[in-house]
């Protein structure tokens, strides 16, 4: 338990270590009452450390020692130190075998860091600091190990042994007993490290790589769920391939394995040859998962599978570089998924979720670059800033350098530090010097905080036909940084024709090169550009393809916004401009009830409705209403309930309006069985039910009938779910019941269904009202062990059900609180991660912010607070 103020880590003391562990072999005793972990290092001075005396320390957390030895003599008591978090041994030679035998209690093992047991199995997750709850080690990126792991256990009730590598030896013990050795060739840093114990069933396959090596691959579950690897398994395949033919990346061990989890922190964890996911990223089947979570497990084993190259083979020298590895991964995971499906929208999607999440962090409290300069605890900077404002770091570089060149780039990269740790600058170094280009303006991106915004003028002159438009940037102050430096910004721009059609542009001075998208570079304050030979006052495409993380200002009317919509040739910008038509005519509403509803709107969504031609999925997208969330964060003091009325007035509005159109868009929409989830597929589904949900939301009694039919009929659970979820948003109190009580009694043994069936419930504004979201956590379905559960309902009801969560009593923020206190003590990383919609209380009008504030401070004076948290609540309250 803490009792002092935790301390701040700065990049700018950064130090080489002062030992480097050649080899480390690992016995692993396994036992219900705990293990016995026997750690035998080769270990050296670094010759490039400074200290070159200096005693030798190894991380530790929650372990009882039991022996050390130094080059095989037990050291007494008074030759080494045993603090709780450090190991220290003052005197050592200058390369020595060091002997630890530590026991650990897996089974008590709550925080899901470290070695720990789920539904029976053990397993473990070292990232980013997980590896010293197992045993003594310099725990940090930059010391990489050769590791041997020798595994002992129970064979009948843990008859699978598995860890990094290739296995080397196996055989029978003594009790019933039996052991598995495994060897890593690859040196790796410890977090990295992976021991899975348990009672699997094994699902195989191979895949033989660009040179002809064949490569043995295993998804590893619980008998259960036997039935659920075939997606990932593909998905797997794809990713080896994509990752050959995209980067040149070939595999490196002889196998590569997945194992399933029920109990983890985040989404998967991507050891060496030994992929570790969360249950509901990896395993699927048609009848009871849905296009969603088939998506999501797509990129996900993608993601995995890519840190092979970017994060194993390549590490980061230190925390402060976790962007190295997540910016340039999630790039990597979200241009296959590009690939895989629909490029527009996928770009859709990941700007939606930078527009939403990711720039309301950066307005907020823990606002960070890219490249952080400090922190308290690393686990919390697992954000949306390192993941998703880093993907578009890479990205911008991509664009600014093109593909050929971007890829020389990796190249030189992924040649230039194999088998290193390294940092984020090492990665835009490599992009220079394959390209020619400077980038040291754009390295502001890592290093400023804070979401630009630029600013966007423009004039025509008729007389001279010329169109000059002027960008100005500013960034944002965030905590900490303040007076920043304009970044460079590839900024795409396109004009439209009063008919329709892309202008071509040519800038003052230059030969028309007949080009309709460019890419303009901004790099000062202001810049003014000017067209020549534009015959009459276009309208801007701005941003295309959302081309950099930023926000843009441009006063476009209703009219341009609707012409956009139907016109502008690029697609992100189509949907773009309907969300800006959507936000405007919201907007208009908030505190006006009896406003109308601008007819435009509704017009528009007919046009898109009716609209057979067009590429369904994007339909699907620009279909969508603008959520909550996103109107939360674009306003200034937002009013929760008044912004959560005025959008349901609009999607009355549209349901009643278009209910013919509804009703023919649903029973139009009937994709072919099988079940594939091809984008036109997930297109129409998604548009099915959406028409569904909107019918439902105004009681028409004939969607009532579909909506049953569906939830009895549906072969997959899109469908089902999709009923589900129109009915329980519906005013048909007696049928939303008892499809909720059908639907557990039908679904109530799978966990991962049962997930599904609480969020949909918590996230609810007709069921998930306090008292209702309470019961569930009374549920026998409910654990509060199990984080999918507690994100399924706390998380889905502070995250997704605002209109009750912001309730102006404030009874939603104190039961967060309450829950954030009781989750502190066991599992303090999702007890931290749950902090986050309260962090942002200053934005919100005062009658929600002082309840939001009261909140964080009762967390604050919680005894005994994780760093985890700590962190959170103090950055969160300080002026
Ligand atoms: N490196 C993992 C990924 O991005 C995520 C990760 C970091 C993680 N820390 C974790 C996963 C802790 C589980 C628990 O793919
Ligand atoms: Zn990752």
């Amino acid at each position: 338990m803490r009792t002092s103020q935790p301390k701040t880590i700065y990049l700018s003391e950064y130090r080489v270590p002062d030992f480097l562990v050649d080899h480390a072999d690992l016995r692993f005793e396994l036992f219900e009452d705990g293990a016995r972990v026997h750690s035998s290092l080769s270990i050296r001075r670094n010759p490039e450390a400074h200290g070159q005396g200096s005693p030798l320390e190894l991380n530790g957390d929650s372990l009882q020692l039991q022996s050390v030895h130094l080059d095989g003599r037990e050291l007494a008591k008074d030759e080494y130190e045993d603090r709780s978090d450090l190991l220290v041994v003052p005197s050592v030679p200058d390369a020595f075998e060091l002997r630890v035998v530590t026991w650990i209690e897996p089974q008590n093992n709550t925080r899901l860091e470290g070695l720990y047991k789920s539904s029976g199995m053990f397993c473990t997750q070292c990232e980013a600091e997980g590896f010293r709850c197992i045993t003594f080690f310099p725990d940090r990126p930059d010391v990489m190990a050769r590791f041997r792991t020798r595994i002992e256990a129970d064979k009948a009730a843990y008859p699978v042994l598995l860890s990094n590598g290739n296995p080397v030896d196996s055989g029978e013990l003594d009790n019933g007993r039996h052991f598995v050795t495994w060897e890593d060739p690859f040196p790796k840093p410890s977090y990295l490290f992976a021991l899975v114990a348990g009672a699997l069933v094994e699902k195989n396959d191979t895949f033989r790589t660009m040179s002809g090596r064949e490569i043995d691959l295993r998804i590893y579950v619980e008998p259960r769920n036997a039935d659920k690897t075939a997606h990932a398994m593909d998905s797997l395949k794809r990713s080896m391939r994509w990752d050959e033919e995209t980067y040149g990346r070939e595999y490196d061990l002889d196998i590569f394995m997945i194992v399933a989890v029920d109990d983890f922190n985040m989404g998967a964890m991507e050891n060496k040859g030994l992929n570790i996911f969360n249950s509901s990223c990896v395993l699927a089947r048609p009848e009871s998962e849905t296009d969603m979570a088939f998506q999501r497990i797509e990129a996900i084993v993608a993601h995995e599978y890519f840190h092979n190259w970017s994060g194993n083979r390549v590490t980061c020298r230190d925390w402060f570089q976790l962007s190295l590895k997540e910016g340039f991964t999630v790039f990597r995971d979200s241009q296959f998924s590009a690939d895989m499906g629909s490029p527009t929208v996928k770009r859709i999607e990941d700007a939606t979720l930078l527009r939403t999440a990711q720039f309301a962090e950066d307005a907020g409290p823990m606002a960070h670059p890219v490249r952080p300069a400090s922190y308290m605890e690393i686990s919390n900077f697992y954000t949306l800033t390192i993941y998703e404002k880093g993907n578009e770091v890479v990205r911008m570089i991509h664009t600014l350098l093109g593909p050929e060149l971007f890829r020389k780039g990796s190249d030189l990269y992924f040649e230039r530090h194999d088998g290193q740790a390294v940092t984020t600058d090492d990665f835009v170094r490599a992009m220079e010097d394959a390209s020619g280009r400077d980038l040291s303006q754009f390295r502001l991106w890592y290093e400023q905080a804070g979401t630009p915004v630029l600013t966007v003028e423009d004039d025509y002159d008729e007389a001279s036909q010329t169109y000059r438009l002027t960008v100005a940037q500013s960034i944002p102050d965030t905590p900490g940084q303040t007076g920043k430096k304009p970044q460079h910004i590839p900024f795409a721009l396109g004009l439209l024709a009063a008919n329709g059609t892309d202008i071509p542009l040519t800038l003052a001075g230059e030969h028309s090169a007949g080009v309709t998208t460019r890419v303009l570079e901004l790099t000062e304050k202001s810049h003014t550009f000017e067209f020549t030979g534009i015959a009459s006052r276009p309208v801007p495409s701005l941003l295309r393809n959302f081309s950099a993380p930023v926000r843009v200002n441009y006063p476009w009317t209703r009219d341009q916004l609707m012409f956009l919509m139907s016109h502008d040739s690029d697609g992100f910008n189509r949907w773009d401009a309907g969300q800006r038509l959507a936000v405007e005519v919201i907007r208009e509403l908030s505190g006006h009830a009896e406003a109308e509803v601008d007819p435009r709107l509704v017009e528009a969504s007919r046009t898109l409705l009716n609209d057979r031609d067009a590429d369904q999925a994007l339909v699907a997208k620009m279909l969508q209403l603008p959520t909550e969330a996103y109107l939360i964060e674009l306003a200034d003091k937002p009013d929760v309930q008044i912004i959560h009325h005025a959008r349901e007035r609009v999607v009355k509005v549209l349901a009643t309006a278009l209910r013919e159109e509804l009703l023919d868009c649903y029973r139009r929409q009937q994709p072919a069985e099988p079940y594939q989830v091809t984008p036109e597929d997930v297109a129409s589904r998604s548009l099915r039910n959406m028409a569904l949900s909107w019918l439902l939301h105004i009681g028409d009694e004939g969607a009532l009938s579909l909506a049953l039919g569906q939830f009895e009929s549906a072969t997959n659970m899109t469908d089902q779910a999709g009923a589900l979820r129109a009915l329980v948003n519906s005013p048909f109190e007696a049928e939303r019941g008892r499809a909720l009580e059908a639907f557990y009694q039908r679904w109530h043994q799978d966990p991962q269904v049962v997930e599904q069936w609480f969020s949909i419930q918590a996230a609810s504004p007709v069921t998930g009202d306090l008292p209702s979201v309470r019961r569930l956590l009374e549920h026998e379905a409910f654990d509060w062990k199990n984080p999918n559960k507690i994100r399924s309902v706390v998380g889905a009801f502070a995250g997704q059900n605002l209109v009750h969560f912001h309730d102006q009593e404030g009874s939603g923020y104190r039961f967060l609180a309450d829950t954030i206190r009781r989750l502190d003590d066991s599992n303090p990383q999702i007890a931290a991660r749950l902090a986050a919609p309260l962090t942002r209380w200053r934005k919100f009008a005062p009658v929600y912010s002082e309840g939001m504030r009261k909140a964080l401070e009762s967390v604050r004076d919680k005894d005994g607070l994780s760093r985890d948290v700590y962190e959170i609540v103090h950055k969160s309250l300080a002026d």
